[in-house]
């Protein structure tokens, strides 16, 4: 399973990068809004930074428009991943962009039907957001075991669940069960898989042993 990190702080992303388990970054006008700097300067560092693909999303919702500024926004980097909307004009938008060799991550999922029309129009990614329809009550997660089954119907669609607005760790631990391609996780939840205070507990314990033999490795 592929791990992106969902955020355009440079200094947060460059600090998970060295943790080697990095494989990707999902921005969005929000997160371009929080960092309060030009999207292009912020696209640019984080593609630098990672290898991976990094989505940097349109903001006009006509194809025409739409089209153009997935241009422009692939020609700031080899790794940009073009995000488009779930919209008649997205879908088209990626069917057009995809044809020219440019990864498109489609977002704003929230049902199957929607990801099947994704996987159709060769989208590099789907977006579904699990957080976003757990808000409204609903399991995000039963989404997510939805397109699976649909996807793994129809080997020869490329298409990547890219299991999107995380909340905690369990979204990320019950999207790997499910067998999702790449979770798209917020710094501090991606921090917080580290974690566990049987681990932190079992550590002391043994350095104190350890400390008591009077023995040292190096
Ligand atoms: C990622 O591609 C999405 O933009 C993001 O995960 C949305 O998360 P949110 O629902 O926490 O804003």
């Amino acid at each position: 399973m592929k791990f992106f990190v969902d955020t355009a702080d440079v200094a947060d992303i460059k600090d998970l990068a060295a943790s080697g388990l990095l494989d990707g970054v999902t921005t969005n006008p929000s997160l371009i809004m929080k960092a309060n700097r030009p999207m292009f300067d912020v696209i640019k560092e984080i593609c630098a930074l990672v290898p991976g693909p990094v989505s940097a999303e349109t903001v006009s919702t006509d194809h025409k428009r739409m089209l153009e500024e997935g241009r422009k926004l692939a020609k700031l980097a080899k790794n940009v991943a073009v995000k488009v909307p779930l919209t008649p004009d997205g879908l088209k938008t990626c069917k057009v962009l995809r044809s020219e060799g440019i990864m498109v991550n489609v977002t704003l999922c929230f049902s199957a039907a929607q990801a099947l029309l994704a996987a159709k129009a060769d989208a590099s990614f789907i977006s579904p957001f699990v957080g976003r329809i757990d808000d409204n009550g609903h399991d995000g997660m039963m989404l997510i075991d939805e397109i699976m089954t649909i996807y793994r119907q129809y080997p020869h669609f490329k298409t990547e669940v890219l299991v999107a607005s995380i909340r905690h760790t369990q979204h990320v631990v019950r999207a790997a069960k499910m067998g999702a391609h790449v979770a798209t996780v917020p710094p501090n939840v991606l921090r917080g898989l580290f974690k566990h205070v049987l681990t932190d507990i079992g550590l002391k314990a043994f350095l104190d042993d350890w400390a008591k033999t009077g023995q040292s490795i190096l």
